[in-house]
């Protein structure tokens, strides 16, 4: 947090199945396992594009989260269902060692395409939903602090949760 390029709007990718596609897209997945993320987005390592990876099967950062399956979603487009928010507790690897509530749509219609071009088209609601509306708002330069509407529900990890093993970002 603090580097213009997150505060950016991303670019459109325009090619699918390159070397270079493959190439960001493997160096995000190192980036998100090794910082047990459930999700990431290509600003966050540097390349503002329009591409997000995301995927919670057990993970020490969420222990009581919903799974959701590993997905590469690229020039993602977010249709919100309805007008239910629900809050939520987020961090972010940009926003390492902090948690803050923030409200999201609880039900939400994306569509996007794979890395080889291939279109994925889901609606899907709670955590899942959750992940994406974080993940997509990095390409439109949203951070989560950007979100919280009670900063009183803002903090670091270690002091809001002193008896978990939420891993410290
Ligand atoms: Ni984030």
């Amino acid at each position: 947090m603090g580097d213009p390029l997150l505060l950016q709007s991303a670019a459109v990718v325009g090619t699918f199945d390159t070397p270079e596609l493959h190439a960001l897209i493997n160096d995000m997945q190192d980036t998100m396992q090794h910082m047990n993320g459930a999700g990431i987005a290509a600003p966050q390592i540097g390349v503002s594009q329009r591409v997000v990876i995301f995927g919670v099967g057990r993970n020490p950062r969420y222990p009581d989260a919903e799974q959701v399956p590993y997905t590469v979603l690229i020039n993602p487009v977010l249709t919100f269902v309805g007008d239910e928010m629900e809050d939520g507790w987020e961090g972010c690897l940009s926003v390492p060692g902090m948690r803050g509530i923030v409200p999201r749509y609880q039900r939400l219609h994306y569509k996007g395409f794979d890395q080889y071009g291939q279109v994925i088209d889901r609606l899907v609601s709670g955590f899942h939903a959750r992940v994406v509306q974080h993940e997509c708002d990095h390409l439109d330069g949203i951070l989560y602090p950007m979100r919280i509407q009670d900063l009183r529900q803002f903090g670091y990890t270690d002091v809001l949760f002193p008896d978990s093993d939420i891993a410290d970002d």
